[in-house]
C-alpha cells in the first residue's frame, strides 16, 4: 500500500548496504526449475542514464533515480542449468537426484524455440520485478517498474551481449514526488 510507481526521484544515492540487500531480495526470487533466467545491468553513472533517457520516452525517472536496474532475459538456459546442477551438487544434493533432475529439465529446454525461451525468461523476470519493487519499499526507499523503453536501443547504449535481452526496468531511489491516490479494482471484481 505504501509502494507506488515513483515518477521523480530526488537524486540521492541508495546506500550501498541497502542496495546489496535489495539485490539479494531480487536474487532469491523463485523461478521455474530454479533456472533464474535473468541478468541485471545496474546503471548508476549519470552520463549513461542521460544517454538512456531519450530511449525511454524521456521519462524523468531514468535520470533522477539512484540506480536503474535493466532486467534482461538470459536465454542461455543450458548454461544456466549447468550452474544450477553444480550448485545442487555443492550443496550436498545426492548425485543420483541431480542427474534425474538434469535429464528431465534438459529434455524440456532442448525442445524450446528461441521465442519460447524468451517468454519463459520473461515470466520469471516479472516475479523478480515484483520482489524488487516491494523489496525496495521494505528497505525504506522507492522504485518505479518501467516497461516504456526501447529494448534494442538500451542494448546498444549499454553494449549488452546478444544473449541478454532487456525486458523491463526498475528505477530505484528516494522519491521527490508524493504518491497519487491508489486506484484498485474492488475485491469482488478481482476474486471469484
Ligand atoms: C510492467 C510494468 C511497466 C510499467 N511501465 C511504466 C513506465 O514505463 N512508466 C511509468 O511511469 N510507470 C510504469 N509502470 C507503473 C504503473 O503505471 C503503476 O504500477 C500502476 O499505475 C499502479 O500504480 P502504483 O504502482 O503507483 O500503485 C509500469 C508498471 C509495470 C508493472
Amino acid at each position: 500500500m505504501q509502494r507506488y510507481a515513483t515518477e521523480q526521484f530526488d537524486g540521492r544515492m541508495v546506500e550501498e548496504e541497502k542496495l546489496f540487500l535489495l539485490l539479494d531480495i531480487i536474487r532469491y526470487s523463485p523461478s521455474a526449475f530454479n533456472l533464474q533466467p535473468w541478468k541485471i545491468k545496474i546503471v548508476s553513472a549519470s552520463r549513461i542514464k542521460a544517454s538512456l533517457r531519450p530511449h525511454a520516452n524521456d521519462q524523468p525517472q531514468i535520470t533522477s533515480c539512484s540506480h536503474l536496474l535493466v532486467i534482461c532475459a538470459n536465454t542461455e538456459l543450458e548454461a544456466l542449468l549447468d550452474k544450477v546442477l553444480e550448485g545442487m551438487l555443492q550443496s550436498g544434493v545426492q548425485k543420483q537426484v541431480v542427474e534425474q533432475y538434469a535429464t528431465m529439465i534438459r529434455e524440456y529446454i532442448s525442445s524450446m524455440s528461441a521465442e519460447q525461451r524468451m517468454s519463459f525468461a520473461r515470466e520469471q523476470i516479472y516475479i523478480a520485478l515484483g520482489n524488487a519493487v516491494n523489496g525496495a519499499k521494505s528497505l525504506g526507499f522507492d522504485s518505479c517498474p518501467m516497461g516504456g523503453f526501447d529494448p534494442a536501443a538500451f542494448a546498444d547504449v549499454l553494449f549488452l551481449p546478444e544473449e541478454y535481452v532487456p525486458v523491463v526496468l526498475c528505477a530505484i531511489g528516494y522519491a521527490a514526488d508524493s504518491p497519487p491516490p491508489k486506484m484498485r479494482l474492488p475485491r469482488e471484481d478481482v476474486f471469484f
